[in-house]
């Protein structure tokens, strides 16, 4: 089995994408880390151990950072609903949280698999950007490390130019794609012109609508009632009766290499901008004169991989 570490700001579709997790036979949750971002880092946390118990993840579950490493946090309740998980409402938890800070959960585990761990970022990256302080070796202790977040010549979804998960802690995603330039696998961006490919439409909610009435498996009810809320956001914002689900995607990605190509580039992030502050920037013309220090994802296959991630929550919340 492969080990994963996610480090998530739960979150509608980081719910999502932890359940895909629970849900395979072939990855070894190894540890969760509640990062604030979407909504403060105590309802994350709440989220996390919710669902984990709901789930049977046995991992250890470490409170990060209150919070960004150099700007005040932000929180996106309008987006995921003030808890974090849109009109759902989830039971107190039954499991208790791993006594760790969430940085240092990361270097625990990266140093019990060395060579082995696949980290996951669907968050801000303050949690990693400190337990890099700690451990500066993780880049070489982990097997790959998989973020979403940043947008590659592409709009933003939260500044004019800039993506949620870097906008939160823009300093600290710079300091992880710093540390990892020259790491022996390059880290594995899933962009927002990459994940905005993933669009849910009422088909989509249906089927999860319907695994919920059918199993009666809480978690399924959940991720339903969440998702309402998702769409009814980007409804409201514009887009119509959709969802754009950004995280899951990274994260089968990340366990299969599938849905999804890769393209190495030069990226960076915006610290100074008085307009672009939080801005991924990607050199594709090389004027930077830098070798690529991220494989950015490309070629998405929405409609495959929506198949494979409603097939994969059937069987893993049916059994
Ligand atoms: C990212 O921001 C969060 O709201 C989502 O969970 C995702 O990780 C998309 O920009
Ligand atoms: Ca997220």
């Amino acid at each position: 089995t492969l080990p994963v570490l996610i480090d998530c700001d739960t979150g509608i579709d980081d719910a999502i994408a932890l359940t895909y997790l629970a849900c395979r036979r072939d990855v070894e949750i190894a540890g969760i880390v509640s990062t604030g971002g979407n909504v403060p880092v105590p309802a994350v946390h709440r989220n996390n151990l919710a669902l984990a118990g709901l789930l049977d993840i046995a991992a250890p579950i470490s409170l990060g950072a209150s919070h960004p490493l150099a700007q005040e946090p932000m929180y996106a309740d309008d987006t995921h609903g003030p808890q974090g998980l849109g009109h759902a409402v989830l039971p107190d938890p039954e499991r208790t949280e791993d006594p760790r800070s969430g940085a240092q959960l990361w270097v625990d585990i990266a140093r019990a698999h060395p060579g082995e761990l696949v980290g996951l970022v669907l968050g801000p990256h303050t949690n990693l950007a400190l337990a890099l302080e700690i451990e500066p070796e993780l880049p070489r202790l982990l097997k790959r490390l998989h973020i979403m977040g940043g947008a590659i010549n592409h709009r933003g979804n939260t500044g004019a130019t800039s993506e949620w998960n870097f906008a939160v802690d823009p300093e600290a995603a710079q300091r992880v794609l710093a540390a990892f330039t020259g790491a022996p696998a390059r880290p594995v961006l899933g962009s927002l012109e990459a994940t905005e490919a993933v669009q849910f439409h009422q088909d989509t909610l249906d089927r999860i609508t319907q695994l919920g009435e059918s199993t009666g498996h809480p978690v399924a009810m959940i991720l339903a009632e969440a998702l309402r809320f998702y769409f009814e956001f980007h409804q409201a914002d514009g887009f119509g009766w959709m969802a754009h689900v950004h995280d899951p995607l990274v994260t089968a990605h990340a366990v299969t290499g599938q849905f999804a190509g890769t393209r190495p580039l030069p990226v960076d992030v915006e610290l100074a901008g008085t307009l672009t502050r939080g801005q991924s920037v990607g050199d594709e013309l090389g004027r930077w004169g830098r070798e690529p220090n991220v494989d950015v994802l490309t070629g998405v296959q929405p409609k495959a991989f929506i198949e494979h991630l409603l097939a994969t929550l059937e069987a893993g919340l049916r059994a």
